[in-house]
């Protein structure tokens, strides 16, 4: 599959002005297949394109953090036709692990992979342990991701090591409770990007994105372009972000 464009990308503003972490909520994909007559799966195939080319396009303005939306904790209320639609799209790129690995993509999912397939799981960890030494761009795929999830599962492991006697519950800060996301080491999101006219973050990365900038399209995501993205970054680069502070 050849998924990477090699035409030269130029940053819409100054690259000290990028984000050095975005989010993508991707959606609209239903209801874009829904205007053509088209099953629903038809908008994920065609939304899994465009998040091959708004993460290469990423990847060549030089910003090295993206998260992607895959699959939530609550997306499994789908019908199973959906969702076996999405299962076989996911085994399709995750099989694509040498033009992620020549391409300085690094991949990583995020979420509670134990509820995939026995083979997606493999899956996920091959391509996580392929390109885990570039260095261009890390791709965060959210997949059976869910905010509270993520943060019920940090609890746990803290818990266990209090129990333990590892840590006294007095030694415990926001580092802590960090260093046992899914996304550790990885940082904050600074701008969530969500298409197809919803204004909510629907359990994306709550912990992470607690000073973000917000940016909403009515776009639906397969319709989603480079353009766009520009546009996004533009808003971002001229937003004041005080983070608590005074002017
Ligand atoms: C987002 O598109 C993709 C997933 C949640 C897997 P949707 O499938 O939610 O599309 P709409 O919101 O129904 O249009
Ligand atoms: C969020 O979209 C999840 C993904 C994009 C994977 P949803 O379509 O599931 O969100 P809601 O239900 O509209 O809040
Ligand atoms: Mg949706």
């Amino acid at each position: 599959m050849a998924f990477f464009t090699k035409k030269e990308a130029v940053p819409p503003v100054a690259p000290e002005q990028l984000p050095k972490h975005v989010g993508f909520i991707m959606d609209g994909n239903g209801r874009w297949a829904k205007k053509r007559g088209m099953p629903r799966g038809f908008g994920h195939i065609e939304g899994g394109k465009v998040y091959k080319k708004i993460m290469t396009y990423c990847r060549d303005i030089g910003i090295p953090y993206a998260s992607f939306y895959v699959f939530s904790t609550e997306n499994w209320s789908r019908s199973q036709e959906e969702i076996n639609g999405i299962f076989k799209l996911m085994r399709e790129y995750l099989d694509d692990v040498q033009s992620f690995k020549h391409e300085g993509v690094r991949w990583l999912v995020v979420g509670d992979k134990s509820k995939f397939p026995q083979d997606i799981q493999e899956r996920m960890t091959k391509l996580e342990e392929e390109t885990r030494d570039n260095d261009r761009l890390t791709s965060i795929m959210c997949c059976n991701y869910g905010g509270r999830n993520e943060l019920a599962h940090s609890a746990r492991e803290i818990a266990e090591l209090v129990k333990k006697g590892e840590l006294e519950p007095e030694d415990i800060t926001e580092d802590t409770i960090n260093a046992h996301l899914y996304t550790a080491g990885i940082p904050d999101v600074d701008l969530v990007i969500r298409p197809s006219g919803e204004l909510r973050l629907s359990n994306f990365l709550i912990w992470q994105c607690a000073y973000a900038e917000y940016y909403f399209t009515n776009i639906l995501w397969p319709d989603f372009t480079t353009d766009d993205l520009d546009k996004a970054l533009i808003d971002f680069a001229g937003r004041g972000r005080r983070f608590g502070g005074a002017e």
